[in-house]
């Protein structure tokens, strides 16, 4: 199913169908329950899944290179909505220098956050203003930390999460805007919330995105399937930011080694014609 994006976000079939089979997929693992297995019940996570629908995104097409605004839009909605649970310890503010930010806006960025650096000359530990190198800062300082301002669930790094999923960004878009009422006879255990395309269905991760939770640099507005599509698109470039150069570079490669083939075609059939066209006489 390749629709674009803004189809997809207003039809309101989509959510229907997406409960239907989440219904669907919960009465037959009950049912297995129940049943054949009835001593030890196993549910697998994966059972009870709604795959992401496939979306086509710019960047989607073989030639077809990241959207920078939407990075940018991205990153905001990063910075105001996701950072204060999710870290990115792969992505250095200067990442973002050309690709969403020129260099200024970049070094006055990471001069807002405070870095822990040293030891001095004497030995201490010291704190000083953030600069291009300095890693995006993170919201816990460990993972005991992290899961224990989460109910005990560990809110994944997102530097890599694209490749990290099945679906990549499909998946991600889906998992945002997925938010929605557990379905009649799905009992949705303490701090955890009905989202159908988690694996299991229940997430420990509330809805992050309501319509208008960041205001955009751009005026673009902020409704909660555009901010999943930009914070996906981010996240996409985060795990991916080669991902323009290697289109690029496909383009440049396959292109050089066609006119290359055509041309030894050529010499070949040049330096063959000799033996190709003479004759041999026996006498
Ligand atoms: C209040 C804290 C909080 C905020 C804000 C938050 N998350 Fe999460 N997120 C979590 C927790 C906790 C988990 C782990 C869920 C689990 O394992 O059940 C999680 C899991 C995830 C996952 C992994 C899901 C999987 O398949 O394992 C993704 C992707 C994700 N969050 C993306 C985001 C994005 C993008 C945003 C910003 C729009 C965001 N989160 C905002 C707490 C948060």
């Amino acid at each position: 199913m390749a629709l674009p994006l803004w189809r997809l976000a207003t039809r309101p079939a989509f959510a229907a169908a997406a409960a239907a089979s989440t219904l669907a997929a919960g009465a037959s693992l009950s049912r297995d329950q129940t049943r054949s297995i009835p001593l030890a019940a196993v549910a697998y996570a994966d059972d009870e899944v709604l795959h992401p629908p496939h979306i086509t995104w710019p960047h989607s097409p073989y030639l077809a290179s990241f959207d920078a605004a939407a990075i940018r839009r991205g990153y905001e909605v990063y910075k105001n909505v996701c950072s204060s649970c999710h870290s990115m310890n792969r992505i250095a503010f200067r990442n973002l220098v050309g690709v969403a930010y020129t260099v200024d806006e970049v070094k006055e960025m990471a001069e807002d956050i405070d870095v822990e650096d040293g030891p001095n000359e004497e030995g201490a530990m010291f704190s000083r203003p953030g600069r291009l190198a300095d890693t995006l800062p993170a919201p816990y300082p460990n993972e005991e930390a992290a899961r224990y301002a989460n109910n005990g669930a560990l809110p994944p790094d997102l530097s890599l999460i694209t490749k990290a999923r099945h679906g990549g960004e499909n998946y991600l878009w889906a998992l945002l805007t997925g938010y929605r009422d557990a379905p009649e006879g799905i009992n949705v255990r303490e701090g955890l919330y009905y989202n159908p395309y988690f694996a299991g269905g229940q997430i420990a991760m509330e809805r992050a995105l309501y319509d208008g939770a960041v205001e955009y640099d751009d005026g673009t507005e902020a409704t909660t399937s555009q901010m999943a599509k930009d914070v996906s698109t981010f996240l996409a470039w985060a795990a991916e930011p080669e991902h323009d150069q290697r289109k690029r570079m496909g383009m440049e490669w396959i292109g050089g080694f066609t006119i290359l083939f055509f041309g030894m075609l050529y010499m070949k059939r040049f330096k063959w014609s000799l033996y190709k066209t003479r004759r041999l006489e026996f006498r």
